[in-house]
């Protein structure tokens, strides 16, 4: 049997028709729509729906996604009660388990058929920010803001967020951000959806395991170890320091290299325009600077690219976003691939079970008394 790479490297596993990677070339696309032309065009919601159903919306279909995404962000009470009861929690684990509760309070928990996983998919999406949000104002004291159903996805999520409505430039900012981050092929959390969706289990399990797989700082986590390192770094020359410290002694840095990329990730491109935008209207163009710096250093003397993580992380920052929910708001873009992805393994399901190269002892070892074990 031929073996894989290590880490399944270049190993196509499935067929799909959502996502597309050309790694060489640098080119990304939802359902054949190019990465830039949707930066440059749609809003999230337009997103969700390609994602979901293979094409854009029409008007109508937009507005009937819309109003069906405005009027789903309730959560149950008792997951409410959760988020309050666990103000010191890490927000990716609060968030990894109020996603698996809300299993147990959604009246079509049980139906598995295309159907339902479809309306979940729908809840989850709405309900994933509600989450979100919620669970950072209770942990500040502050009561949940309800949700505008006239605001967009992105502008209820900050409005939700701060309490204020956030102006047009943040808006479309944090849109765009969603945008670029909504789906990537089979990555290590969407793969990991898929495996759990195989085995016919339930959507909010399969998401439940994305979300494990996400938190991770080699995939989502990293946009928070990035801020991290830009923050604890004074100047851009302490920052290029730091960094070359670090490549020196073997410490990857957050932010860059990418599994399937080989030149530079179409998606950075938008987030250092957007987070050198932003932080000229924020007052925090220094982040956008030491990153510039810390990039052009690492590209010369590595020649590693900045990858989606980079520039998202001073972006989130300068909208004022607490750094620990870098990694949720990753999941709640997310939220859309995963759950397109699932309903498009569900459509067309096999369990994915893959073999493993045996390099233990051999089979047939006497079995040995315990009182004779060293
Ligand atoms: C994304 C990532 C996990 C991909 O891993 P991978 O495909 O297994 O690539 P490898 O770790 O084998 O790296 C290949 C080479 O590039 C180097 N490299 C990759 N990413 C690096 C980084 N961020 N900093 C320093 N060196 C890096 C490795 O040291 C290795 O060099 P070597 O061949 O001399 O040993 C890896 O680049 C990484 O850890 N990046 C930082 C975390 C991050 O930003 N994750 C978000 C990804 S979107």
């Amino acid at each position: 049997m031929p073996i894989a790479g290590a880490g399944l490297e270049g190993v196509v596993a499935t067929t799909s028709s959502i996502c597309y990677i050309d790694g060489e070339a640098g080119v990304l696309s939802y359902n054949g729509y190019n990465i830039h032309t949707l930066a440059e065009n749609a809003t999230f919601e337009e997103v969700i729906y390609l994602l979901w159903h293979g094409k854009l919306p029409t008007a109508p279909q937009l507005i009937e996604l819309k109003l069906s995404l405005a009027s789903e962000r309730a959560i149950p009470s008792e997951v409410a009660a959760f988020l309050k009861s666990v103000p010191q929690g890490s927000p990716m684990d609060v968030l990894r388990t109020a996603v698996s509760m809300l299993s147990l309070y959604d009246p079509l928990a049980r139906d598995n058929s295309i159907a339902a996983s479809t309306k979940k998919a729908s809840k989850l999406m709405s309900q994933v920010s509600t989450l979100v949000t919620s669970f950072d104002r209770l942990r500040k004291g502050q009561e949940p803001v309800q949700g505008d159903p006239s605001l967009s996805y992105a502008a209820n999520f900050l409005y939700t967020l701060s309490g204020k409505k956030p102006n047009a430039l943040m808006e479309r900012v944090f849109d765009i951000a969603l945008i670029l981050h909504a789906d990537h092929e089979l990555n290590a959390s969407t793969f990991a959806a898929r495996v759990t969706a195989a085995t016919l289990s339930d959507i909010h399990s399969a998401v439940t395991s994305a979300i494990g797989a996400l938190k991770g700082p080699l995939h989502g986590g990293a946009n928070e170890d990035v801020i991290r390192m830009l923050l604890a770094t004074g100047s851009p020359d302490d920052a290029v320091e730091k960094v070359r410290s670090d490549l020196a002694n073997k410490v990857k840095i957050p932010g860059f290299g990418h599994r399937v990329y080989r030149v530079l990730d179409p998606r950075a491109v938008h987030l250092r325009k957007l987070s050198e935008e932003l932080g000229r209207g924020t007052g925090h163009l220094d982040l956008y600077e030491k990153s510039a710096r810390v990039e052009e250093v690492i590209k010369r003397e590595k020649d590693l690219n900045a990858n989606v993580d980079f520039y998202s992380a001073s972006t989130y920052y300068s909208l004022g976003i607490p750094v620990d929910l870098f990694t949720p708001i990753f999941a709640v873009s997310r939220m859309s691939g995963w759950t397109a992805h699932i309903l498009e393994q569900y459509r067309n399901n096999r369990l994915i079970r893959p073999r493993a190269d045996y390099t233990g002892e051999p089979d047939g070892q006497p079995w040995i008394p315990i009182e004779s074990r060293a």
